[in-house]
């Protein structure tokens, strides 16, 4: 069943995992119908009418009825949401976008990977797959880590640092060329527009499936406002361009399938 509302949830906790980064859980009945990689939006607590701002499902837990997101401080917006307590309400519309397809990756060896703020939802991925042969490629800016014990229960985790202060040098590519033994058959990934880009360069030239999860600045999350697009290679059936709404038709899509 889809779920999506907009809707009042509570506050379950909130705390700072790492230097401006934040680790919210709320209370809703969405949590029983998440799939990995879809978001929410969450409207900043303030008298200005904010828009919503746009952070992808970390987990859900059915049973307790909670989702978990984790972002970082931005600007204004994420800032505001940094100030939510336990108990306090907040406004969220979910659940948006269409997530990983992870039926796929039955029987693989899985490469996932995460970059900064793109780590959080690939955690959710994780935790659905039942498969042995996991890896987790998590790619931070120094030793300030987050969530990489929790990727631990499900994967096999592989970290890199941009200056090097922990595991490999370099970015999640590096790491994944420094263990020579992982031969990815299906990669997911979200982070950064050049790690992608770089991902889907490695993948089309080592002829890997591979699943991405775009980025853009969005304002109604679905699909009316056209501030979400992104190049196809194939022409909508409908509008005959080759344009794609990343809040509906994404925010994860088959590399092949996106110019970026
Ligand atoms: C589908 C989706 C999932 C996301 N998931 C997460 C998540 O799990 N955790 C997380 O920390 N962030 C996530 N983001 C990014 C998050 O939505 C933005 O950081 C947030 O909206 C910024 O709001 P703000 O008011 O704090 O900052 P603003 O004042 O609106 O922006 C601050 C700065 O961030 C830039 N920015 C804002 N939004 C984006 C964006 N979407 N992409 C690139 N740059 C942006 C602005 O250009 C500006 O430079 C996600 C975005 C999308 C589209
Ligand atoms: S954010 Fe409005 S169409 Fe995607």
């Amino acid at each position: 069943m889809d779920y999506r509302k907009k809707e009042t949830t509570v506050v379950v906790s909130q705390e700072e995992i790492s230097d401006g980064i934040f680790d919210l859980r709320v209370k809703t009945e969405a949590a029983g119908y998440a799939k990995p990689g879809q978001f929410v939006g969450l409207f900043p607590p303030s008298d200005g009418h904010l828009l919503m701002r746009p952070i992808s499902i970390c987990e859900s837990d059915a049973e307790s009825k909670t989702l978990r997101m984790v972002y970082r401080i931005a600007g204004d917006g994420t800032k505001l949401l940094s100030g939510l307590k336990a108990g306090d309400n907040v406004e969220m519309l979910s659940l948006l976008g269409n997530g990983f397809p992870t039926g796929e990756a039955v029987g693989k060896c899985i490469v996932l990977m995460g970059g900064g703020i793109g780590i959080p939802p690939m955690l959710g991925v994780s935790k659905s797959l039942q498969e042995e042969n996991v890896h987790a490629f998590l790619g931070y800016r120094n030793k300030d880590t987050f969530l990489s014990e929790d990727f631990r229960k499900y994967a096999n985790v592989h970290i890199a640092s941009e200056d090097g202060s922990i595991g490999v040098k370099g970015n999640v590519l590096d790491a994944l060329t420094a263990e020579s033994e992982v031969k990815p058959e299906i990669i997911m990934a979200c982070g950064p527009m050049p790690m992608l880009r770089a991902i889907k360069k490695y993948a089309e030239e080592n002829q890997i499936i591979a699943y991405i999860s775009l980025e853009e600045r969005m304002a109604c999350g679905v699909g009316a406002c056209l501030g979400c697009v992104a190049k196809t290679v194939n022409k909508d059936a409908h509008s005959h361009v080759n344009n794609t709404r990343i809040c509906t038709e994404g925010p994860v899509f088959d590399a092949r399938e996106v110019e970026i």
